[in-house]
């Protein structure tokens, strides 16, 4: 039993080390983000603005876009979204946002967003940058 029980100690030390490594990691990495994000991205964010707030919980003529990046379409509580959003079933992560940037009526026909698209990719990159940023 004892024997079984010796490497115990050793092991659970390796495990904080790495544990410990990972969290310095992880912490200096979301550090990394809030102090150096991308420069451009806030101004580029300014397209979105006038319909879209950057604060959780804050509707204007669009949804709140804190914390979207990672979420299913339409989940903003309040808002009153079009049935083609709604029934979209898309989940927002780059590759769907920067589709739904280009072309907002051929990503999701029928949804209620009045803007042509931006066609620029830089840009778009830099917006989703900055929706990335966003809790
Ligand atoms: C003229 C106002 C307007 C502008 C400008 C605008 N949007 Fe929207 N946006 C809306 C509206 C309204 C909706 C809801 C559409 C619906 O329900 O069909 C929406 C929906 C969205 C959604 C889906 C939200 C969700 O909860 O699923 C995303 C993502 C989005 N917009 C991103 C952007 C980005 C990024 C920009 C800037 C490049 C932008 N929008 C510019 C009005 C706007």
């Amino acid at each position: 039993m004892n024997r079984k029980a010796k490497p115990l100690p050793r092991l659970s030390a390796a495990f904080a080390i790495a544990a410990g490594t990972l969290l310095f990691a992880a912490s200096n990495g979301t550090a990394t983000g809030a102090d150096a994000p991308n420069p451009k991205a806030r101004v580029a964010f300014q397209a979105c603005a006038a319909c879209h707030s950057d604060k959780a919980g804050v509707t204007r003529m669009g949804p709140s876009l804190a914390g979207i990046v990672g979420k299913p379409a339409a989940q903003a509580k309040g808002f009153r979204y079009s049935p083609a959003l709604a029934k979209s079933k898309l989940r927002w992560d780059r590759k769907t946002l920067d589709a739904f940037i280009a072309n907002p009526k051929a990503v999701v026909p029928g949804n209620r967003m009045s803007y042509p698209g931006v066609s620029d990719p830089t840009k778009r990159a830099a917006i989703i940058d900055y929706m990335q940023g966003l809790r």
